[in-house]
């Protein structure tokens, strides 16, 4: 059984990269804050930049100042700080903090904002600061969800997505009060580890992914024998994951479905929760219905117990222990491939291989490839242990017609892009 998920190792961020992936030049960063209560949040975020070796300059709205003081934006950024363009006029602010930026995020992103941004209005620093950039922006609403769902928040969020700009989706959960549903700021790390995708691949594909759904599982999935008991894998799924955080940082729709992970979502990807194979399959199936591209990061396990005991299985007195039969799982890949939604859909497995008597890892992976039907494989070379417990992936990534791209040593992040790139060029070829 392939353990795709495990060749990925546990780094110290929370985004799974090693700490080395967060890019290593110190970038000018505008931090817009909206008036919303997740305001908080964002003192967070700009910790994260500014311990990061990152220029932040915070631009509140006046409504967010009732939340968070500028006293606190100022410590925290070491700059002084206004939310309009009337302080320190010599400097031009309204249109400098904007023409300077490599990166614009606002996070947290109001319904009030949303309108602005689309509307091309400028009656703050904030909104000025905006209509200026012209580097990568990314706005992160956080609202309730009678906001985020009415048809002229949902207008003004397309019209900004056709103009490039990146908004991210919402988290579910505890909004302000007692009541909970989509409209949550996702977590600030996570924020952090989109804004630093964005800004390690300004100048390169920039959002070519908005307008697509792509369907990535993730994990490892447990085959229970008792209530307590199971058959399970050692995937982490930080590979899944650095996929799924890739194509939201390239605009996609992302549907993340994961099987016993310990990760923390990434922002903007809608997450689905499974754990056996079974549950795994019936979530990716649904999903796969709506996508241009489906990568199967998952580690599934192959076989499951042939039942599964209501009751705790007990140790008996004989000292013998129960035999364990075993049945073949669906093999989800497979199906996905013989089955596509529609023509154009891509579908993408992973192979963990060691070469043998039979033939070389290439080879190998070439009839894994077509027995799977899939389109693309990323293949790991697994001989002697070599990926497996490492910070960094290597891989190649195999194509149906036998042509192949070497993606050297490099982080997850690094693979995760390289073969959305390889899924952007069949989407092409069609
Ligand atoms: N996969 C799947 N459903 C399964 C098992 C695996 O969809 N029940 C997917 C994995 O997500 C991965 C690919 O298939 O993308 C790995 O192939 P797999 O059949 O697991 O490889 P091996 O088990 O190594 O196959 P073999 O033992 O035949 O080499």
């Amino acid at each position: 059984m392939t353990d795709p998920g495990s060749t990925t190792s546990e780094a110290a961020s929370p985004s799974g990269e090693r700490p080395s992936a967060i890019s290593p030049q110190r970038r000018r960063v505008v931090l817009g804050v909206g008036g919303g209560i997740a305001a908080y949040k964002a003192c967070e975020l700009l910790r994260r930049f500014t311990e990061s070796g990152h220029d932040v300059t915070v631009v509140p709205t006046a409504s967010a100042l009732q939340f968070v003081g500028a006293a606190t934006w100022a410590a925290l950024s070491g700059k002084p700080v206004s939310d309009e363009v009337w302080d320190r006029v010599h400097e031009v602010p309204h249109v400098r903090i904007g023409q300077g930026a490599d990166l614009v995020v606002v996070a947290p992103t109001t319904a009030d904002l949303l309108a602005k941004a689309a509307h091309g209005l400028a009656d703050d620093l904030l909104t000025n600061t905006l209509l200026t950039a012209r580097c990568p922006v990314v706005l992160v609403p956080a609202m309730h969800t009678e906001m985020w769902e009415h048809p002229a928040t949902r207008a003004n969020v397309a019209t900004l997505r056709e103009r490039g700009v990146l908004v991210v989706e919402p988290a579910e959960g505890r909004l302000t009060g007692a009541d909970t549903g989509k409209g949550r700021l996702p977590e600030p790390a996570e924020v952090f580890a989109l804004c630093v995708d964005v800004l390690d691949r300004d100048g390169e594909t920039g959002r070519d992914l908005v307008g697509r759904h792509v369907v990535v599982s993730a994990g490892g999935t447990r085959e229970y024998l008792d209530p307590v008991r199971f058959l399970g894998n050692r995937s982490s799924g930080l590979q899944g994951y650095a996929l799924a955080r890739a194509a939201a940082s390239r605009g996609a729709k992302v549907t993340l479905v994961a099987a016993n992970t310990a990760l923390a979502d990434p922002a903007g990807v809608d997450v689905v929760r499974v754990e056996t194979t079974e549950q795994l399959r019936e979530a990716v199936l649904t999903a796969a219905a709506s996508a241009d591209a489906v990568v199967m990061a998952a580690a599934p396990a192959d076989f499951r117990p042939t039942s599964r005991s209501e009751a705790k299985i007990k140790k008996a007195e004989d000292g013998s222990a129960p035999a364990i039969e075993l049945e073949q799982n669906p093999d989800v890949l497979r199906e996905l491939a013989g089955q596509r939604a529609h023509e154009g859909q891509v579908v993408v497995g992973f192979a963990a291989e060691t070469g043998d008597a039979t033939g070389s890892v290439l080879e190998l992976a070439r009839a894994k490839l077509a027995r799977k039907g899939c389109d693309l494989l990323v293949v790991n070379d697994v001989s002697g242990g070599a990926v497996f417990g490492s910070p960094d992936n290597e891989a190649v990534i195999l194509e149906a017609d036998g042509a192949f791209v070497e993606v050297p040593r490099g982080s997850k992040g690094a693979l995760a892009h390289a073969i959305w790139d390889r899924v952007g060029a069949r989407w092409a070829s069609v």
